[in-house]
């Protein structure tokens, strides 16, 4: 079984040499002039070190709606070509790289941090009017519904910003559609009430995809590989949510229109830390730069406590379990023939072999451990049967990258065992 990782897989016209993948986290890039180099002084070592594929965290497509300032914009041809001799390096190195694009919609950051809220152009944007519980945390926030054509226009500027991937020589796109963002917000009836073609059955819920596929195909070429994430989503009691089995059905409907692979995951309707499980995110509170970065960011007491309480509530109810989409991926696997991508505390080379090995997934992802390790993927990929990522799963670079600091892992105690591994080699 050891070398079950090192087969190369097709999505769809993309040829991945290993089944390794560094899921979507960001990097804290921003979109200045130095934002490829950020990347690339990411990804490169990686690619250097046997990663098959790079998913770049998520890059947005409107020039408002990032969820943090450290987030890349690619709203226009020209900052998305600015990628394009970083995926040339990645390529060099050996690695496929895809990029994840998205929007916030209502936890866009113009929503929450002062100082872009100052200078927002317009309100955010929602799939529906806020749903009651969420409205105190708004207050004062313009909210705007979309109407049909603008998510006709969202669903074209996806389509768009696939065609100027493949011009800047990415080998393919996954949509943000999880994690509470944007096209999360459509897929769940939590957000979702409108009565257009993009409301009501799960079905009608998921259209948006379908359409953006079409889009991706028109702009990108109908060959180049368009792959997506499948929520399924945690809420409070009584609140509507995206079941298991819509979120089956989901990745059924994704495999028909076209897409090349699915990750399914389990996300809160919320955006909070079920997507990454483990620590409370406590930097947000005890970290000196971290805090006063947030006082910049939400100057409002109440905000500030909604942020943390968020956080706080977030963390303790999603403790670290490993392989915590298993069910998901595994059912997925079950339903459609594209690939399915694994992703969710997975740790260990181990537990990666078992999953391709026992057909429960095609590609294995890991996001923190890559934050702490830019060699994981020679570590996993390796003869060592014991190869454990470093990753703590503390969960201290989630204020980092929400507050726009560069996306590294901020745990001591990694360093620590870092460097303790340094010596046992030496
Ligand atoms: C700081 C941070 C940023 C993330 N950014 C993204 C993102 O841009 N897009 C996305 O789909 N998932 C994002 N994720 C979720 C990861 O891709 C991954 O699913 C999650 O961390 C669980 O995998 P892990 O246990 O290997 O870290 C992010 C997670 C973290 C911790």
């Amino acid at each position: 079984m050891s070398d079950v990782l090192s087969s190369p897989l097709r999505v769809g016209s993309a040829t991945i040499r290993n089944r390794v993948y560094r899921a979507p986290v960001l990097e804290g890039a921003g979109s200045g002039p130095d934002a490829a180099d950020t990347f690339t002084k990411a990804f490169v070592p990686n690619a250097r070190h046997g990663v098959g594929l790079i998913i770049q965290g998520s890059a947005c497509v409107y020039e408002e709606g990032r969820t943090s300032p450290g987030m890349t914009l690619v709203h226009t041809r020209e900052l998305m070509l600015a990628m394009a001799e970083m995926v040339r390096e990645v390529h060099d190195a050996g690695a496929a790289i895809f990029l994840q694009i998205g929007h916030g919609g209502v936890y866009a950051m113009e929503g929450w941090h002062e100082p872009y809220a100052s200078e927002r152009k317009g309100p955010l944007l929602a799939a529906s009017p806020l749903p009651l519980t969420l409205r105190p945390s708004f207050r004062g926030v313009p909210v705007h519904v979309m109407s049909t054509d603008e998510v006709h226009a969202l669903c074209r500027r996806n389509g768009e910003a696939a065609g100027w991937a493949r011009e800047a020589g990415y080998d393919g796109i996954q949509l943000g559609s999880a994690n509470a963002k944007l096209l999360d917000q459509f897929l769940s009836p939590f957000y979702n009430r409108r009565t257009d073609e993009f409301g009501g059955s799960p079905e009608k819920r998921a259209h948006i995809l379908r359409l953006i596929r079409e889009h991706v195909a028109d702009h990108a070429g109908p060959d180049f590989p368009c792959t997506v994430k499948v929520p399924a989503e945690k809420a409070p009691p009584f609140a509507r949510h995206v079941t298991f089995d819509e979120a089956m059905r989901t990745c059924e409907l994704v495999a028909e229109w076209g897409y090349d692979a699915v990750t399914p995951v389990e996300v809160s309707v919320f955006p909070d830390t079920t997507l990454s499980r483990g620590g409370v995110p406590s930097s947000l509170w005890k970290n000196q730069s971290m805090k006063a970065r947030l006082r910049t960011a939400a100057p409002s007491r109440v905000r500030r406590a909604t942020l943390k309480a968020g956080s706080y509530v977030g963390g303790r109810r999603n403790p670290f379990d490993p392989v915590w989409n298993r069910t998901f991926f595994r059912e997925a696997k079950r339903r459609v023939s594209i690939p399915v991508f694994a992703v969710g505390g997975i740790r260990t080379g181990e537990e990666a072999r078992q999953i391709v090995a026992d057909g429960e997934a095609d590609m294995v992802g890991f996001g923190r451990p890559f934050y702490a390790q830019d060699d994981l993927a020679q570590h996993i990929l390796g003869d060592d049967h014991d190869a454990h990522a470093l990753c703590q799963s503390s969960n201290l670079c989630v204020p980092a990258q929400l507050l726009g600091m560069k996306g590294v892992c901020y745990n001591p105690e990694v360093k620590k065992l870092k460097a303790a591994a340094r010596q046992t080699a030496d």
